[in-house]
């Protein structure tokens, strides 16, 4: 079992049932409200945009010194940016995002098929980092998948129906596998480490699946969608699978929204990948707000490091420097992420020196 998938959550309510079954005379339950959300200013994104890089260009001879260095400064000054002309065919792309859409549509009966199953892994539909009962709940539900490499799928998480989702699945995770690969090269070289350290430490590419659904919420400004988060991966990449958008970005203080471009992935470094790069790059927070009256859905799809690494910054990033992370196995790294709840990057900030 990879530590990517290794965790505990309790039971939850399915909040798309719930945010349907409440009326205009009912009031969003305490257990959603979140008044600590509204503290931190939110930017007005007129003049914000987070940085765009082209693969097409990356992968060109001709362009690709300046698109890698517009890379290296999105990844120290953004830790997120969106890629464009990555290549991942559209109507897979399309095929992939109807699937998505149709299933979470299903009656919940049909989706509790695939719940949680107290099984050790944090796989199936439900929530994640939810560890007692008194805790504040996201207004959001998941499918959470591991997917590659393909040993470590457990296929009753999958869904049968719509009969193209599994197919759909397993050709995209493939798809975003060579795609985080061709990414590790360019931010080897940008690091000034040989390629060949970052496939090894990612060997094998363990990759998980998270589908996120939003429901639409009567009060918007009471409830979260996603609490704030660093990933505790090598990258992410999210896929807004229908045109809604509300995930934000914390920069300098404030939560910035960003507004995806069609078929463009946001992509996000992780944890893995700030500590790994003695934090040059840095793991940036998000969170998603329920904004509208229709619901959000969106994919993060997770790359993670080989289960036995130990995670210390690289010498080579080093240099004559100092490292500014203690090392830890990636394995105990796992264990404390998930037992903390998700407190913003108290992991990461347990590990600076
Ligand atoms: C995640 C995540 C953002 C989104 O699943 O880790 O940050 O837009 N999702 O759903
Ligand atoms: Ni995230």
């Amino acid at each position: 079992m990879h530590s990517q998938c290794v965790g505990y959550s309790l039971p939850v309510p399915n909040v798309q049932a719930l945010a349907t079954s409440i009326n205009k005379s009912s009031l969003v339950p305490e257990r959603y409200v979140r008044p600590e959300a509204k503290i931190e200013p939110v930017a007005s994104t007129d003049d914000i945009e987070l940085p765009v890089i082209d693969l097409a260009k990356l992968i060109d001879q001709e362009f690709s010194n300046e698109e890698a260095s517009k890379l290296h400064l999105a990844c120290q000054e953004w830790g997120f940016f969106q890629l464009v002309n990555h290549g991942v065919p559209e109507d897979l792309m399309e095929g992939l995002k109807v699937d998505i859409a149709e299933f979470f549509s299903k009656p919940l009966e049909e989706k509790m098929a695939y719940k949680q199953d107290n099984d050790g892994t944090i796989q199936g539909y439900g929530q994640v980092f939810v560890l007692s009962e008194e805790q504040k709940l996201d207004w959001s539900d998941m499918l959470y998948t591991m997917t590659r490499p393909i040993v470590l799928r457990n296929m009753k998480y999958w869904p049968t129906s719509p009969p193209t989702f599994r197919d759909n699945i397993d050709r995209f995770s493939l798809e975003l596998t060579n795609l985080a690969s061709c990414l590790w090269n360019y931010i080897a070289k940008n690091l000034g480490v040989a390629p060949e350290v970052f496939a090894q430490l990612f060997k094998d590419h363990p990759q998980a699946i998270r589908f996120n659904y939003y429901p639409p919420c009567l009060e918007p400004d009471k409830v979260v969608g996603h609490s704030p988060h660093s990933d505790a991966t090598g990258i992410s990449f999210v896929l807004h699978v229908n045109d809604v958008q509300g995930l934000q970005i914390r920069k300098d203080g404030e939560w910035i929204t960003v507004s995806a471009l069609p078929n463009a992935f946001v992509v996000n470094l992780g944890d893995i990948t700030e500590i790994l790069s003695n934090g040059i790059y840095k793991s940036v927070e998000h969170r998603v707000m329920i904004i509208t009256e229709n619901a959000r859905i969106s994919l993060a799809s997770f790359h993670s490091p080989d289960n036995s690494i130990m995670l210390r910054p690289l010498p080579e990033v080093i240099g004559d420097g100092k490292p500014n992370y203690g090392s830890i196995s990636y394995q105990d790294f796992m264990k404390a992420y998930f037992d903390k709840q998700l407190e913003g990057k108290s992991v990461v900030d347990m590990l600076k020196l």
